[in-house]
Order: C-alpha cells, then sequence, then structure tokens
C-alpha cells in the first residue's frame, strides 16, 4: 500500500473561505489516471480540509469540545463542508477512470481528545485489496472526552503509515525548508533542530502546519516523502518508486 496525503493548502485555496482549487484537484487527477493506467492501484488517497474546515471551526471554536446545540451545527456544517471537498476530489478521479471510493472518517475512526483511539483500517484495506482507490479526508469525528473533534488527514496518515510501503506527503512548498532550502533528511535525531525553523503557516490551521506534520509521522514511527503537490511529475515519480525534490522523513 503507498499513502498519498494532499493537503488542504494543495487542493483548496486556504485563505477564502469553502473555495477548492479545481485546477490543482484536477491536474491531480488527471495525473493519478496516468498512475493509474500504468497499473499502480495500492494507492490509499487522504486529503487535507483546508479552507473546507479550518475556517469554520476557527470561527465556532469547536477545537476544544462539541457540547451546546450550536457547536453541534458548527460541527455538522463542517463536516458537510468536508463532504464537499472529497465529491469534488472523487468526481474529478472518476473522470479520469479511477474507481475512487469515499470511506467517511466518521464512521470509521473513534477518537479521545482529539487522538485516534479506534480506526477500523480493515475497510480501508478491503476496498484496496478489491480494486478501488480508497479517499479519505481530515475531518469532524466521534470524540469520547469531546463530543466531536477535529481529526487531521496527518494523523489519519501517521496511523495507516505502518501498514504502508511508501508514503507521500504532497503540500503547497517544495518540502521542509532550512533556511530557504529544502532539508533532503529529517530524523528524530535532527528534528529539534529543524523544528526551530518550521513557524505556524500564514493560514488558517487547527492541526499544527508542517510542524505538526512530521511530528505525527515521527510519533508514529513512520518513513514519509514531503513533496510540492503543485508540481504533480514530483508526486508521480515519488509514487513509481523514482526521485523527485523533497524531504525524506526517515523515523
Ligand atoms: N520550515 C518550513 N518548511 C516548510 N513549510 C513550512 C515551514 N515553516 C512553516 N511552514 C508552513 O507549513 C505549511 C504546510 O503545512 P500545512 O499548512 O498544514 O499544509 P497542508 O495544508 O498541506 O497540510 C506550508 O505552507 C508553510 O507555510
Ligand atoms: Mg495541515
Amino acid at each position: 500500500m503507498q499513502l498519498l496525503k494532499l493537503g488542504g493548502s494543495v487542493v483548496t485555496l486556504k485563505d477564502t473561505p469553502e473555495t477548492a482549487n479545481m485546477e490543482a484537484i484536477n491536474s491531480l487527477a488527471k495525473m493519478l489516471g496516468r498512475v493509474w493506467k500504468s497499473g499502480i492501484h495500492d494507492i490509499v488517497l487522504v486529503h487535507g480540509a483546508g479552507s473546507f474546515g479550518h475556517s469554520l471551526v476557527i470561527e465556532h471554536k469547536i477545537n476544544e469540545g462539541v457540547r451546546t446545540c450550536e457547536q453541534k451545527l458548527a460541527s455538522a456544517k463542517t463536516h458537510a463542508a468536508c463532504v464537499d471537498l472529497t465529491s469534488l476530489i472523487v468526481d474529478a478521479l472518476l473522470a479520469e477512470g479511477v474507481p475512487a471510493i469515499s470511506l467517511p472518517p466518521a464512521l470509521l475512526i473513534s477518537q479521545t481528545n482529539k487522538r485516534i483511539c479506534k480506526f477500523d483500517e480493515k475497510k480501508v484495506l478491503d476496498y484496496l485489496a478489491s480494486g478501488y482507490m480508497p479517499i479519505l479526508r481530515g475531518d469532524m469525528v466521534p470524540d469520547t472526552e469531546l463530543g466531536n473533534s477535529v481529526c487531521s488527514g496527518d494523523q489519519i496518515i501517521a496511523r495507516l503509515g505502518k501498514k504502508a510501503e511508501r508514503i507521500v506527503i504532497g503540500t503547497n512548498v517544495d518540502g521542509v525548508m532550512v533556511d530557504g532550502k529544502v532539508a533532503p533528511l529529517i530524523t528524530s535525531q535532527n528534528f529539534a533542530k529543524i523544528e526551530a525553523h518550521l513557524r505556524p503557516s500564514n493560514s488558517p490551521d487547527v492541526t499544527g502546519g508542517m510542524a505538526g506534520k512530521v511530528k505525527e509521522l515521527l510519533a508514529g514511527k513512520v518513513s514519509a516523502y514531503v513533496a510540492n503537490a503543485h508540481h504533480v511529475e514530483r508526486i508521480e515519480a515519488l509514487l513509481m518508486g523514482k526521485k523527485a525534490l523533497c524531504t525524506q522523513i526517515e523515523f
């Protein structure tokens, strides 16, 4: 299994509420259509929520618990927006001949205090084994302490990643940047030094940005490539087992 994460920074315009980046979605779908037709059928795609999630979560302050009727309405609206974004991605993939099937995180995942405590990974693996491309996303999921909480696409990747042969994290920068250059390799040994270079992103983000991403991967003890998904040829190369400009994260 290969895991491909498409960040909210790629599939949405992160600073414009509920706006998809259709140009990026369409060119990624075309690329995935090519990869699929070349016989690579082992990809699970996880996308971030970007401007379909983060701004609603911040506006309604539902990152620390969903209890009141008003918060439940906000949580349901956030979920509905995330579903809309998935539909756009699935439709683009279907148009390119990829049998993409959306699997709702709220049905597969439960959290305790914003951390995954249950994940029915078998559903994902079964769909993959039967010849589909499972599509998951960062979304609101049930939480035993908070009612509902945000489960980031990065956390889903770290969790599913334990069973993956390759993880490709597509974002809107060329990799993890240190002094204006792409850091070629991050390990738990050099992360403390690199962490100082990771600023919060300028766009609304409730799941920790680049620092959150790298921490999830290292904590989950999974290796991954972080690459710029606005350059689809880099993602394509990595999925085909070739080299491309990226940061390699090696736990
Ligand atoms: N040193 C760094 N290297 C790479 N990205 C960084 C760094 N510092 C901050 N960032 C920010 O992290 C963002 C990527 O994280 P995030 O916004 O969560 O992306 P995504 O939506 O793809 O998950 C980049 O767009 C960038 O603004
Ligand atoms: Mg993010």
